[in-house]
């Protein structure tokens, strides 16, 4: 054997035995890993997403990147009348955009006190163990206080908002979204999983209402989920939420109508839902998922939108973005009609020997008036969801204020 043959010999031989012990070491601990992964199934009303991670550790990892939607800056800094819109209400001490779905406790803790007044109820959208809690106190849930329910939250928005654990299909989960269903005469077993992917969202995506004695958390659609069927449902129940401490109207509060105003839009009729959108079909490895990173659907145009739209990123971007500067222009226009409105509502009812009709119209008519802008400015989206619905509303406030204003001048004989 030449010194160069013995040489390779005593190289190769070390090295390949390495190679074969690394393999060994490899491919048992590769097969232990698939050993250890769940067994069993997860528990029928378990609220920790992290076990459901443990099966589905994909969609763990999309869910996980929820953290990286973190701003939340306050809505006064870009609408600047709501704080006199709001006066007397919660909502002027503290509203903020929204954020990402895990940062629900994080937020509902750190809120001004001033909004926690509303009691229990406003936890319902706040944590995957809400149904449980509904279950265990029964209707008393909504009359104990934000504190009593609170302090035994630990999960934020999670799995078993929107699945079943047992067979992971879409499920809901809220009873006040069931309820309003059923009103409606829907038979619940018989709802398409296209609808579905839009409804698990109209769990907390709606606008609602506390029933007057029990405090129940309700969906006012009774005669329909539009704008203007809303304010005939409460006006009919002769329903106020809270009287206006300068203007002195009584006054209805909707809340984040994305549902709401989706449905009969462009694209609720072409059939699209919710999770078209939001929770586009994502690639991770060599599978598919849907998306669990629920954001802007602008951070991902190519996934969420080009599958349909053919006219390019930029393109659709600047479409987007035209609707919702227009929708914005607009919805200021309506904030200084309603902060006119307003003023000279607090100018009559200060006033002596003001005609109180005229003054009572005006006051009816701003209700109209807020709700209308109020509906608008509370509804995510900036009126891309459904534009042309959200102008008309918009263009129905203004009308209300600037009628309200000229009644608010009449009843104390100006004109
Ligand atoms: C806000 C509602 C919501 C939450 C919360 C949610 N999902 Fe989903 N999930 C959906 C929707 C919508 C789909 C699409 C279902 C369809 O098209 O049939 C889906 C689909 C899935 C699927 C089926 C495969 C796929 O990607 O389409 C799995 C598995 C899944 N989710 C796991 C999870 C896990 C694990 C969690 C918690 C970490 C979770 N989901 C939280 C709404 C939700
Ligand atoms: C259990 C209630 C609940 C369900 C179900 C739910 N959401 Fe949410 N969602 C919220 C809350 C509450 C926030 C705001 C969280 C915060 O700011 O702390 C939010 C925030 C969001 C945001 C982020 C907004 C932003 O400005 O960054 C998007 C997008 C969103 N949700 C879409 C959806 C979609 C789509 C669905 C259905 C697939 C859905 N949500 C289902 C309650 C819910
Ligand atoms: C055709 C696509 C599409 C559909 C369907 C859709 N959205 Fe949106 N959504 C958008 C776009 C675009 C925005 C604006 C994002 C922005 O301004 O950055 C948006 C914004 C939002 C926001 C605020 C997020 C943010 O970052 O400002 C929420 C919450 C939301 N949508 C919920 C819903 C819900 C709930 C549904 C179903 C009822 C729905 N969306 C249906 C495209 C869609
Ligand atoms: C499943 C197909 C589909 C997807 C996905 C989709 N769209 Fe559309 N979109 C349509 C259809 C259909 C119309 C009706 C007009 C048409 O035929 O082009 C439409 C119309 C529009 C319009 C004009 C109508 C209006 O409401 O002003 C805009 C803007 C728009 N889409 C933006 C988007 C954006 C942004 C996304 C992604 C966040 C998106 N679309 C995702 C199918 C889709």
């Amino acid at each position: 054997m030449s010194a160069r043959s013995k040489q390779f010999i005593m190289v190769a031989i070390p090295v390949a035995l390495l190679i074969i012990i690394a393999g060994f070491f490899f491919f048992t601990r590769h097969n232990q890993d698939l050993a250890e992964g769940p067994v069993g199934e997860i528990a029928a009303n378990e609220p920790r997403s992290e076990v459901w991670g443990a099966f589905y550790p994909r969609h763990w990892d999309s869910y996980q990147a929820n953290y990286e939607n973190s701003d939340n800056p306050s809505h006064f800094e870009t609408k600047p009348y709501l704080k006199t819109m709001y006066a007397g209400i919660g909502f002027a001490a503290e509203y903020n955009e929204p954020r990402a779905h895990v940062y629900t406790l994080d937020d509902i803790r750190a809120i001004d006190p001033a909004r926690k007044k509303s009691g229990a109820a406003c936890n319902t959208c706040k944590s995957s163990q809400i149904p449980e809690m509904i279950n265990k106190y029964g209707d008393k849930y909504y009359l104990m206080t934000f504190e009593e329910i609170n302090q035994q939250l630990t999960e934020p928005i999670g799995c078993l908002d929107c699945h079943d654990p047992k067979t992971m299909k879409l499920r809901i989960s809220r009873p006040a979204l069931i309820e309003a269903l059923e009103r409606q005469g829907r038979d619940l077993n018989k709802i398409s999983n296209q609808e579905m992917r839009t409804l698990v969202c109209a769990q907390c995506h709606v606008t609602y209402y506390f029933l007057p004695e029990s405090k129940k958390l309700t969906f006012p659609w009774d005669k329909g989920v539009k704008a203007d069927e809303i304010l005939a449902y409460y006006d009919e129940k002769g329903f106020t939420e809270t009287v206006h401490p300068i203007a002195g109207s009584g006054l209805v509060k909707p809340r984040h109508a994305e549902y709401e105003t989706f449905i009969g839009s462009t694209h609720e009729s072409a059939g699209l839902a919710c999770a078209d959108c939001h929770m586009p079909y994502t690639r991770v490895g060599n599978v598919k998922i849907s998306s669990h990173d629920w954001s802007s659907p602008l951070n991902r145009i190519e996934q969420s939108c080009t599958t349909c739209h053919r006219n390019g990123v930029d393109w659709l971007r600047g479409r987007v973005e035209g609707i919702q500067k227009q929708c914005k222009e607009t919805q200021d226009l309506a904030g200084e009609a309603i902060l006119e409105t307003i003023a000279e509502l607090k100018i009559s009812r200060e006033t002596t020997g003001v005609n109180q009709e005229k003054l009572q119209q005006a006051m009816d008519l701003h209700r109209k008036a807020q709700w209308y802008l109020d509906y608008v400015v509370v509804t995510n989206g900036y009126g891309f969801h459904n534009p042309t619905e959200t102008l008309n509303n918009l263009s129905k406030s203004i009308d209300y204020a600037h009628k309200s204003t000229r009644l608010a001048r009449e009843a104390r004989g100006l004109n």
